[in-house]
């Protein structure tokens, strides 16, 4: 079975291919209007410090798992040991809620790039960018098109396979999104009264900011961004082969994901404080400063068009990667054909994201723990599940595989050195699943921070 599976075609195309799956919606949309919504500065020390300490060394587990065993996320956990699939399970159910509620932002991005591309986009004043999101959002028929749409364009490349094309395309479309958010940048931070901004997003409020929402939102933040705690990384360093320097690409995947969420945060804030905007307006964030942005700059539609499609490419090496840890699944374990799953899996998607659409809208008064559907379906996947798929991974590979094994394999058998083993085996053994009970914890009002 393993001599039939793929492999990446170069070390930077695995980096391109797995960063592609971390930078996605979840740097550019997410990123900012969770920092907006958690008082900014506070937020973004706590997703540093969890990125660093959590991230880093989940991120190395994760891949590490993968290329050992050379299997989806539920066989690889069940090869290493046969009682552990079910943590595999668990992250085959986030990545299946996350692309739910994930097709119906993507959705959102196809519709500002159609309206970028006609122009329409630019016969609003900057001042109402806000209301015409709200009313595009709000209604029914149109956002459920777009989310169709998005759900199909991401079936038709997970049924072309994530091959060259993919690789080849990322190794264009990074670079050009980080340049194009550089210049985005500049032109935000250079908007009178932009500092404000640049200070809300940097200057943490000690008094009164880290409360324990803040400190379980830039957790789930930290998992979703990076892709971790649902086998998304196992399933992508499946395709290693055996020479890879696992720690130098987990560090660099680490770097151009958070790269990119504060170089997002850093355009769209600024923004928001230069043009009156509220900084905790939600999930419209980038739909409605970004807009604003352009409607200020020479050559704005034309960037309006740059910008959107490089998003809508951002999102779509995301929503890939989820769509594929669902299909290998059921093609591994049920045995299916994988053109019929992969088509059933995605109408199931699109069915599950319906309410969360109509959760802007007509829906909105419908709330399960005074959440929203759209935001309640965010909360448990990546604020509980990942998390919670995150500590099965620290437990499995600290003491069920063993560090040392896992050692081992991330020093490619004692050719690689690894010199911080000692380190990231304390941290997976014992930093990193206190860390993630504390928080939840912390968040279920059992111990007070
Ligand atoms: N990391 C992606 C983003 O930031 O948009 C979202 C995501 C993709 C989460 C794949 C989890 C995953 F397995």
């Amino acid at each position: 079975m393993t001599n039939t599976r793929g492999q990446w075609g170069s070390r930077l195309g695995f980096i391109l291919a797995a960063a592609g799956s971390a930078v996605g919606l979840g740097n550019l949309w997410k990123f900012p209007y969770k920092a907006g919504i958690n008082g900014g500065g506070a937020f973004v020390i706590i997703y540093i410090a969890v990125l660093f300490l959590v991230g880093f060394s989940l991120m190395i587990a994760e891949i590490a798992i993968g290329r050992k065993t050379q299997l989806n996320a539920l066989g690889a956990y069940r090869a290493i040991n046969k009682n552990w699939g079910f943590a595999g399970a668990i992250g085959i159910l986030a990545g299946f809620i996350i692309l739910s509620f994930y097709a119906v932002i993507g959705g959102w991005v196809i519709k500002y790039l159609f309206d970028s591309v006609s122009g329409s986009l630019f016969k609003i004043n900057a001042v109402d960018y806000g209301g015409h999101f709200g009313s595009f959002i709000s209604s029914a028929g149109s956002p459920l098109f777009y989310q169709a749409l998005f759900m199909v364009l991401t079936l038709v490349i997970v049924l072309g396979g994530v091959s060259s094309g993919i690789e080849k395309a990322s190794k264009i479309m990074m670079p050009a999104l980080f340049f194009m958010m550089i210049v985005l940048m500049i032109r935000s931070v250079t908007l009178p009264g932009a500092i404000e901004g640049v200070k809300f997003l940097f200057k943490p409020d000690f008094g009164k900011a880290f409360t324990p929402k803040v400190i379980v939102d830039a957790m789930g933040q930290v998992f979703f961004s990076l892709s971790l705690g649902m086998g998304c990384m196992i399933t992508y360093g499946s395709y290693l082969p055996r020479n890879t320097n696992i720690p130098f690409s987990g560090t660099m995947i680490l770097i151009l994901d958070s790269f990119v969420a504060l170089l997002a945060g850093l355009v769209i804030l600024p923004a928001v404080f230069s043009f009156g905007f509220e900084p905790g307006a939600g999930p419209g964030l980038m739909f409605i400063t970004i807009p604003a942005i352009f409607s200020k700059m020479a050559f704005g539609n034309i960037f309006a068009i740059i910008f959107f499609l490089l998003v809508l490419f951002a999102a779509l090496t995301s929503s890939i990667s989820l769509l594929e840890v669902c299909v290998s699944y059921v093609v591994d374990e049920f045995k299916k054909n994988r053109i019929i799953s992969s088509v059933i899996l995605s109408i199931i998607i699109f069915l599950l994201g319906i309410p969360s659409s109509l959760a802007n809208g007509a829906w909105s008064d419908f709330k399960i723990l005074g959440y929203n559907f759209f935001d309640f379906m965010d909360m448990f996947a990546s604020n509980i599940l990942l998390p919670l798929g995150g500590l099965l991974l620290c437990i499995f590979v600290g003491w069920v595989w063993k560090t040392k094994n896992a050692v081992h394999e991330i020093q490619n058998e004692g050719s690689l050195k690894f010199s911080i083993a000692p380190l990231w085996s304390f941290i997976i053994k014992f930093i990193s699943p206190i860390i993630i009970i504390v928080i939840f914890l912390t968040n279920f009002g059992i111990i007070k921070l």
